[in-house]
């Protein structure tokens, strides 16, 4: 199978600090590649070079075969580039919009005109075309930038946190869309992304980025797969006893266990028959459990197994930062 996107040991420092370390993979042609990591972990640095708005401190990377450092023309004309922030002109509308960027890749009045009828069709904003941006929701904003980062009928799309800060609804929306983009024109994605339901749902294979390396890459079934213990067991105790954790690490189908407080999280295969064990045990020390649920692992524990930190929070803080985001960037037209 070809490679569209190829990772040479690329590494970006920025004075003493190393954004992304030596980093390696490949994405196959039509492939949906994610790549997760809390704040700070690189994962826009690592796409600013591949689209080649940076330059590698050492290393490379080959988009559909033409390398990052030798050939970024071409690379560009290969690529879309959907950026973290908003960055659509609120003061022009919908086509407007596009035909900025479409005349910036000098592409044919005729077929410039024709494309964008139909992007904005597959993004269902033909209707609303003529308007302003700035009427918009976000999830249509993001469909619009979408549809613009195509305009030049690219084979590969990267897209930046693309569903940040948009409501359940926006984002499915953006999720059909991109899915059917894969099906109707074969393009290869590549997504950072931090909601783990978005890349469970869009990507093939998932690297997981911490201080600009990444500690695991793999279908997000076998991330999940990979990490001891199928079940987790969160149990609150009125107040935690002493010895009991030592009990609990003892048991042979617990794997690991993670306090906070006087929450235990219980990594554990077959995680139903500890409970009334636990349950028994807990009141032999004379304490009492407040609380305790039982589920099977998801991609958020394997994000949290491999940085330490959950994601939920590292998204609450994007969100805020992203609010006031939307400075328009003019692009100069001809
Ligand atoms: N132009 C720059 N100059 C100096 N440091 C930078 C620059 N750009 C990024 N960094 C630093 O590099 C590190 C990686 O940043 P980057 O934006 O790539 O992270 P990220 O994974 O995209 O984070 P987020 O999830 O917040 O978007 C951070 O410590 C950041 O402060
Ligand atoms: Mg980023």
């Amino acid at each position: 199978m070809g490679k569209a996107i190829k990772v040479e040991n690329i590494t970006k420092r920025f004075g003493d600090l190393c954004a992304v370390d030596s980093i390696s993979y490949e994405v196959n042609e039509g492939e949906c590649f994610g790549l997760l990591g809390p704040n700070g972990a690189g994962k826009t640095t690592l796409i600013r070079m591949l689209t080649t708005l940076l330059k590698p401190t050492n290393g490379t990377a080959f988009i559909e075969g033409y390398d990052i450092n030798r050939n970024p023309d071409a690379v560009r004309k290969n690529i879309g580039v959907v950026p973290q922030a908003m960055t659509s002109d609120l003061d022009l509308t919908a086509w407007e919009n596009m035909e900025i960027y479409g005349k910036y890749y000098q592409i044919p009045k005729k077929i410039r005109q024709k494309r964008i009828g139909e992007l904005l069709d597959m993004v269902g904003l033909i209707n609303r075309k003529d308007d302003l941006v700035a009427t918009y929701s976000g999830g249509m904003r993001r469909r619009l930038e979408i549809a613009r980062g195509l305009i030049h009928n690219p084979p590969i799309i990267f897209l930046d946190e693309p569903t940040l800060g948009l409501d359940p609804q926006g984002r499915r929306l953006v999720w059909e869309f991109l899915q059917r983009l894969r099906k109707e024109r074969g393009l290869t994605l590549s997504i950072t992304t931090h909601y783990m339901e978005e890349a469970e749902f869009l990507c093939d294979r998932v690297a997981i980025i911490d201080y600009g390396k990444i500690v695991a890459l793999d279908t997000p079934m076998e991330l999940k797969r990979n990490i001891p213990g199928s079940d987790i067991i969160t149990i609150t105790f009125d107040e935690v006893t002493k010895g009991l954790k030592e009990w609990i690490n003892g048991l042979p189908s617990v794997h690991r266990i993670i306090e906070e407080f006087n929450d235990y999280q219980i990594y554990i295969d077959n995680g139903a028959s500890l409970i009334p064990r636990l349950v028994e045990e807990v009141n032999k020390m004379g304490r009492r459990i407040v609380k305790v649920s039982l589920r099977e692992l998801t991609l958020e524990d394997v994000f949290i197994h491999y940085t330490g930190r959950s994601i939920r929070e590292e998204e609450a803080k994007k969100i805020s930062f992203l609010i006031g985001a939307g400075v328009p960037q003019k692009f100069s037209r001809g």
